[in-house]
């Protein structure tokens, strides 16, 4: 048992993806004072701390990841003040709140950039970011061959303060979105004043975006291949990248772990997409994160051996460095996990689903992805939701082009159609405009007509329904202090396709593919099965939760 202070062991964290969660003012896109008035809601739910996508002063080139001033609010979210409400209320509900911070780059719109291209090449301005001299006879040609993760070319062209066109800089993302130097000293003492910034007004800490990017190669290589993924390699062994997952990059976790440990009880969690687990243990050794996104789990189908496998890798290898492991299976970069459970197979991450794709299978979707979250949440360590995933919400797979907002889908010219589908607004009262998002009925991204049937409104209090149940677990998972407790498989509780595990006296026990099996005595707890009573027969594709 660890202490209280160390609540981000076995936190539950609830994504709020600020556009898409509640709109106060009716204008289409969310704000925090719709948050605000929708607070209770996440409290009902059983969460412990809130992680809120960013709602810093931004042009919104990519919702909000390029960040014009990491030391405001933007206006189409509301103010400094809304913000100190929304932290209040949050507090009042025991609830903490984790900000996103965005430290490989920055807008293009941030004063930063705007005085490096009124600077000149070389200067101390140019050098917060990075520019570099394109080859060619007369710079016509890019740096290196670097390829967007959101697709076309790394480098864009500037035009320099006498009009003619002259260096390059580089952005991993969008061109709207150039990466900082962070061999810069001033771009670490930069970021060292926005951590204190928001640690002064109160936040539990940081979810820290692209924090495997932050340190490029020397010399700048060229890739070998351009995969325009966030981990750059399919190989788990594959060389190292030079612009993912750079040795360099643990000095400035260490640096942001300082800043961190000057104040009490707080925490921050990586976005670092590495190949592996062992990899990523590395990032929350001691005096690193205190956790890192667990994408090799998110990664992992429903599938008997493959899930036992990455929990024993996950429990070794974060548990060897005195780490807690994290489990998740959304966010706002990937395919909802209650449509990408009913696939064989995925488009890749960020590519998302478009309305020329093969339509999910809805049912099959709804089936293993319950299942896989009663799995997921009896697991020791600490678990992320991402909003709308405790009613079920499907991937909103056909949204029409002229809708499309991801830069991915422009960037590729439709080819990837991007991440929107997992971005909609979601569903509160099935009978009111926009699904109750807000009164007047506007919404930045189209909302299907299925949200009817997943609003929160039909499902609070109906006994089986995907909200029920992610309360339901929520409420054991704490009452049996299960994200403090240890996991042993119980195989004299499961057959050839099940898997069962003990925490703290819980019984987890799901069972996979095929025929049904008995379930053994005990206090039934919870169920993804409805109408389930003891003694009976657990079917397939079906989780239980048992008091032995
Ligand atoms: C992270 C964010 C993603 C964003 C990207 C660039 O991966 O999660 O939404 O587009 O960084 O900031």
């Amino acid at each position: 048992m660890f202490l209280n202070s160390e609540w981000w062991r076995s936190a539950v964290i609830y994504q709020i993806y600020p556009r898409s969660f509640a709109d106060g003012n009716g204008d289409g896109i969310g704000d925090l004072q719709g948050i605000t008035g929708r607070l209770d809601s996440l409290a009902a739910l059983g969460i412990d701390a809130v992680w809120f996508s960013p709602f810093f002063r931004s042009p919104q080139k990519d919702a909000g990841y390029d960040v014009s001033d990491y030391k405001d609010i933007d206006p189409l979210f509301g103010s400094l003040e809304d913000f100190d409400v929304m932290l209040a209320k949050a507090t009042s509900l025991g609830i903490k709140v984790i900000v996103d911070l965005v430290p490989n780059h920055s807008s293009d719109q941030h004063a930063l950039f705007q005085a490096a291209l009124r600077a000149e090449p070389n200067s101390a301005e140019r050098d917060m970011y990075m520019f570099r001299e394109g080859k060619g006879h007369r710079g016509e040609l890019a740096p290196n061959n670097w390829e967007s993760v959101f697709g076309g070319p790394a480098w864009t062209r500037i035009e320099e303060p006498n009009g003619e066109l002259g260096q390059w800089y580089l952005h991993i993302f969008d061109s709207s979105q150039p990466d900082f130097n962070w061999e810069n000293e001033n771009v670490r003492l930069e970021f060292d004043s926005v951590l204190r910034f928001w640690l002064d007004r109160g936040v539990a800490g940081f979810r820290i975006d692209v924090a495997h990017g932050m340190v490029k190669a020397e010399g700048l290589p060229d890739v070998d291949q351009n995969l325009s993924t966030m981990t750059g390699a399919e190989a788990e062994n594959a060389p190292p990248h030079p612009f993912w997952g750079q040795d360099g990059i643990h000095e400035i976790n260490r640096r942001f772990r300082k800043v961190l440990d000057e104040y009490q009880d707080r925490a921050m969690c990586a976005e670092a997409w590495l190949p592996t687990i062992d990899k990523m243990a590395k990032w929350v050794r001691p005096d690193e994160y205190h956790q890192t996104f667990n994408f090799s789990y998110l990664g992992t189908p429903w599938d008997k051996e493959k899930l036992q496998a990455v929990v024993n890798e996950s429990l070794d290898g974060f548990g060897a460095v005195g780490a807690p492991s994290t489990w998740v299976l959304s966010n706002h970069d990937v395919i909802r996990h209650a449509t990408r459970m009913g696939y064989a197979e995925v488009p890749k991450q960020g590519d998302g689903i478009g309305p020329d794709y093969p339509q999910p299978d809805e049912a099959k979707g709804q089936l293993i992805s319950r299942a896989a979250t009663a799995f997921m949440l009896g697991l020791p360590g600490s678990a992320y939701i991402y909003q709308g995933e405790e009613l079920g919400l499907p991937e909103h797979t056909t949204i029409e082009s002229k809708y499309r907002q991801d830069p991915t889908f422009f960037r590729t010219n439709g080819e990837r159609v991007g991440r929107d589908g997992c971005r909609v607004p979601i569903p509160w009262k099935a009978d009111e405009p926009a699904f109750g998002f807000n009164q007047t009925g506007e919404s930045w991204l189209p909302q299907p007509e299925s949200y009817v049937r997943y609003a929160r409104s039909t499902q609070e209090g109906l006994a089986g329904s995907t909200l029920e149940l992610y309360k339901r677990l929520l409420k054991v998972r704490k009452d049996f202090d299960m994200g403090n407790g240890e996991l042993i498989w119980a195989p004299e509780h499961a057959g050839a396709n099940s898997l069962g595990y003990t925490n703290n006296g819980i019984l987890v026990l799901a069972n996979f593919t095929g025929s049904a099996i008995t379930m053994p005595p005990g206090e039934l707890m919870a169920t993804t099965q409805q109408n389930l009573l003891v003694e009976e027969v657990l079917e397939h594709d079906q989780v239980v939760w048992i008091k032995l």
